[in-house]
């Protein structure tokens, strides 16, 4: 069993699709079983709350429901309970590690770095832009989660 979690600020935008994304790759890979997948926000401002409608909306787009998730805050015990906890942006980042102790056993790094592209990439914040930027998330998370999902399958 490997645990995956995926953090943003709001636990609202970003990381819920993330969660969404990524446990749909695992899906139609047929090991749902082998993955435990969460996401939370390093600010709690939207704790209980369902994902923004906007992040909903391009999930649904491509054949994803996210819209029974509900956000959480990010906790420290999350560095023990996860193998893996990724950062949609270096803020996220900075505010994770703040958190870590000595029994913190997970390991942390920005999502992007799954990828291919450079090096320390973000996933940009949407919350205050427009339609588009959704889409753009979605296309960097789901990018992400393949890359991800071949790595954690030892296929690269
Ligand atoms: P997220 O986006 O971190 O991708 O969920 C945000 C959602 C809400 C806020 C900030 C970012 N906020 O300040 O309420």
């Amino acid at each position: 069993m490997t645990r995956v979690l995926f953090v943003c600020l709001g636990n609202i935008c970003r990381s819920p699709l993330a969660e969404g994304v990524f446990r749909h790759h695992v899906v139609q890979a047929g090991l749902t079983g082998a993955f435990e997948i969460d996401s939370a926000g390093t600010g709690g401002w939207h704790v209980g709350e369902s994902p923004d409608r906007r992040s909903v909306k391009v999930a649904q787009k491509h054949g994803i429901d996210i819209s029974r998730q509900r956000a959480r805050k990010f906790v420290e015990a999350d560095l023990e309970r996860y193998d893996e906890v990724f950062a949609m942006d270096r803020s996220n980042l900075v505010n994770i590690e703040r958190l870590a102790t000595a029994t913190s056993s997970a390991r942390v790094g920005l999502f992007l770095d799954e990828s291919d592209g450079p090096r320390g990439a973000e996933v940009p914040d949407p919350y205050y832009g427009g339609r588009d930027g959704f889409d753009d998330v979605f296309g960097m998370v789901d990018a992400a989660s393949a890359a991800l999902l071949q790595r954690l399958r030892g296929d690269r």
